[in-house]
């Protein structure tokens, strides 16, 4: 955002673009959202898009286009092999990150797949800052193991740490002088850590890191699908980066790295994925398996229109106006709910606001899943839709336990260029009234859970009658309103 001054209003997120296409929206009378949210089972992910009011569930895949996207899309040259439009995207992906080779994949996990399946022995670890689900899935598939280094301020909800996603450097150190090179198939870096709020990773310790793989010959790699949000913040909090272009920043992250990849469905507006290779072994292993899995080469398992948008996105990635909007907006909706007493994940991050649900629901213990409680009870209230992040989105180990996480988090996510100021100060006021009302709230078990990644297909049902209590108090307060 430029700097921009408010004279006699108070100051507010400035949207530096103009909405021409709109999508009508419903909120449904709360008799239905009843009805919607039990047939659901209480999951987000089960619910349907036309009965969520404001779809906070993640930025992923639903950011707005912009039109030069959207008219990139209409001159995408369709072909099954030899697209021009996949040697434009190849181009602009090795330019920005000053890579050599590239590799198509549909989405972010594709590539995970292809990363694992190519570079992962069993019995090998993956040290990384913090897991996101699928990264962690794909490593264990091919049995390998995850070891994570987070500095431990990423576990504090409420810090003042300016970069949470970053490493503990000693900690990483100790683990590897012990394990050995031979037991480590690659370190992996994830920009604008996911499940801990969207927490940043300093360029200091994006540096660091290389530094350490460098000397014991490790490979680095990053996982760049929150990449932009990543850099407003190295360019915001940290001193070094200040005076730098984004494109000076994206390089002095992205020099550090071996293979870099990304779910463009985040970083590019876009539906698509891929990664980037400095070595060509490492990138024919993945490039040979792209038929198999993906689809030729020069489409990768996408349709070539978004591939031309992938293409236009990462260009724009490139305009600190692009990159602001979703920090700025979750900024405010931080600073909005922190100053009626919500306890929100802060500093404010990426992706999404968080709301800290061990302090908002301390009477819901973790094996009842706070967040989707919360996340059950805003919905309720609201229609709308978030995501739980905490023990609900991890797995239950071998032996049938519960693995309790670190941090109990509800996200609401904020696509880009997405939502409106008065959809921010709804979203706030109904978050308002139910921490108000926290009392009525209690915890939800799961009554058909899937194995692998429960948090998608799972569902589950209230503990006792806490959301009829919760409805009733809602008439109450709320009248007729919807
Ligand atoms: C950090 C990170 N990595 C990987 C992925 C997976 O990407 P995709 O959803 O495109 O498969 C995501 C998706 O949310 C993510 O946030």
């Amino acid at each position: 955002m430029p700097e921009i001054k408010f004279i006699k209003s108070p100051e507010v997120p400035l949207e530096m673009h103009k909405v021409r296409v709109v999508q009508k929206l419903t909120l449904l009378p709360l008799e239905e959202r009843i009805k919607k949210n039990e047939e659901s089972g209480n999951n987000a992910h089960l619910l349907k898009n036309e009965d969520v009011f404001i779809d906070m569930l993640t930025d992923s895949g639903v950011n707005a286009m912009s039109d030069r996207q959207l008219s990139a899309m209409m001159a995408a040259d369709d072909a099954y092999a030899g697209s021009a439009s996949y040697y434009k995207l190849e181009k602009i992906v090795c330019e920005i990150f000053g890579m050599k080779f590239f590799v198509p994949a549909h989405q972010g996990r594709a590539c995970e797949h292809l990363l694992c399946e190519t570079l992962v022995k069993p019995g090998q670890y993956v040290p990384m800052n913090h897991h996101f689900t699928t990264a962690r899935a794909h490593v264990l598939k091919v049995g390998g193991l995850v070891e994570e280094f987070i500095h431990k301020e990423g576990f504090n909800a409420q810090s003042n740490r300016p970069f949470k996603g970053d490493v503990d450097i000693k900690k990483l150190r100790k683990f590897i002088e012990k394990e050995g090179r031979e037991k480590i198939a690659f370190v992996r870096m994830e920009a604008g850590t996911n499940l801990i709020g969207g927490q940043p990773v300093s360029l200091e310790s994006f540096r660091a890191v290389g530094e350490l793989c460098r000397e014991f010959k490790l490979k680095y790699v990053l996982d760049a699908s929150l990449l932009a949000d990543n850099i407003y913040f190295n360019k915001t909090r940290e001193a070094e980066c200040k005076d730098m272009s984004i494109k000076d920043i994206i390089r002095a992250i992205s020099d550090q790295f071996d293979i870099i990849y990304f779910s463009a469905r985040k970083i590019t507006c876009a539906r698509g994925g891929g990664m980037c290779y400095r070595n060509k072994k490492d990138y024919l292993k993945a490039r040979d398996l792209i038929p198999l899995y993906e689809g030729f080469l020069t489409y990768g398992g996408m349709s070539i229109r978004e591939i031309e948008a992938m293409a236009i996105g990462m260009e724009e990635t490139l305009s600190f106006d692009m990159i602001s909007q979703g920090p700025i907006f979750i900024a405010e909706m931080t600073r909005l709910l922190t100053e009626q007493g919500v306890p929100m994940v802060t500093p404010p991050g990426g992706l999404g606001v968080h709301i800290d649900c061990t302090k908002f629901l301390p009477h819901v213990p973790a094996n009842q899943y706070p967040g989707g409680a919360l996340h059950s009870a805003l919905y309720l209230v609201a229609g709308i839709r978030g995501t739980e992040r905490g023990t609900l989105s991890e797995d239950r180990d071998e032996d049938g336990n519960e693995v309790i996480a670190k941090m109990e988090l509800l996200r609401l996510a904020l696509p880009r260029r997405v939502f409106t100021l008065s959809q921010v100060h709804f979203a706030s006021d109904r978050i308002m009234w139910l921490y108000e009302n926290r009392d009525l709230i209690g915890g939800l078990e799961f009554v058909d859970e899937p194995k692998i990644l429960r948090f998608f297909f799972g569902k589950l049902k209230p503990i006792g009658d806490w959301q009829d209590k919760l409805v009733k108090k809602f008439r109450k307060d709320f009248g007729d309103s919807l």
